[in-house]
């Protein structure tokens, strides 16, 4: 209970120091804000901005939307809410409810639901551990590389699984390890000197999730790897998340520099750069060791 707690309070920091600068909001050419996530490549997509459009579509597509069903769909782990407002100003029958951990999110995601005159989304500070919502309350929900942010798969899983209607449809989409085997010293050096990995990137195999899935009472579920039905290449994969780690091991330097650290000389600043680029380094060691794949998994709860 504790640790979920540290951690959540750890994604709270890092989201809320993320979108601090709100320059950092991925815009394309029509003024379309995109969010933190690593797209879908298929044939035709030519880069990133585009991808990021497409996994929008592709997330409303598993969802199985259409303007027809007036439904309500939780966005677990929502970011600045680019994914539900994409999908909500394209099925404004359907209502998006999205939820993060980080205030400045939600401050970014009610500024952007303005600007794009879409009504039929709403933002939240909440858990997806504990989200508050009644039983049985939505009719689908999507988690876009959320889940990776936390070690409780399976507690994210259970409140999901309370919060659904029956027949209700999860989709997940993010990085798992292929295998299951992880050799002792890795596993050590990530969770022991590692101690300040904030994101447990494949902390669990594709094939341990979905036996989660199945515990908590999933069933039809599905598992596709983007990375052989899409087209996206290891480099877009390895690229995304070394740089996502470089942006963010970054700012928490530059954070850690200006409120711990008094003596605020030359010397001082080179040390914390030496100690940022050695941290990188075996993060991205870690990483490339780990061998991550990027999957999309669709369930659905038991209807009875
Ligand atoms: C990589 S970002 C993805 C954001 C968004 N889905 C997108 O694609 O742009 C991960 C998001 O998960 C949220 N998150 C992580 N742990 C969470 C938790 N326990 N409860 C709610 N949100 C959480 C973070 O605050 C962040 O917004």
């Amino acid at each position: 209970m504790k640790k979920n707690i540290d951690n959540e309070k750890k994604i709270k920091k890092i989201y809320n120091r993320l979108w601090s600068d709100t320059n950092r909001i991925h815009r394309n050419d029509d003024n379309l804000v995109l969010g933190w996530h690593l797209g879908f490549y298929e044939k035709g997509i030519k880069n990133q901005k585009e991808a990021m459009i497409n996994m929008n579509n592709f997330v409303g597509k598993l969802l199985g939307l259409n303007s027809e069903n007036l439904m309500k769909i939780l966005d677990a782990g929502c970011g600045v809410g680019a994914t539900s407002i994409h999908l909500a100003n394209k099925y404004p029958d359907i209502t998006f409810i999205g939820i993060t951990l980080a205030p400045n999110e939600i401050e970014l995601a009610e500024k952007l639901q303005k600007e794009k005159n879409v009504e039929n989304t709403k933002f939240l500070q909440r858990s997806f551990f504990d989200t508050g919502f009644p039983n049985e309350y939505f009719d689908c929900v999507f988690a876009l590389e959320s889940v990776s942010c936390t070690k409780n798969k399976k507690k994210f899983l259970n409140e999901m699984y309370k919060i659904l209607k029956p027949g209700g449809k999860i989709v997940i989409i993010d990085f798992f390890r292929k295998h299951d085997s992880f050799n002792s010293f890795v596993k050590n050096m990530r969770y022991n000197f590692l101690r300040e990995l904030e994101f447990p990137l494949g902390d669990v195999s594709i094939n341990t999730f979905k036996l989660y899935n199945d515990i908590e009472g999933f069933k039809n579920i599905n598992i596709y790897n983007l990375l052989t039905t899409g087209n996206v290449k290891y480099l877009h994969l390895y690229g995304f998340i070394i740089s996502s780690i470089f942006k963010n091991s970054y700012a928490n330097i530059q954070t850690q520099f200006k409120d711990n650290i008094k003596d605020k000389t030359i010397i001082n600043f080179f040390r914390m750069k030496c100690a940022f680029f050695i941290k990188f380094v075996l993060e991205c060691v870690l990483l490339l060791i780990a061998k991550p794949g990027y999957y999309s998994i669709t369930a659905v709860k038991n209807e009875i």
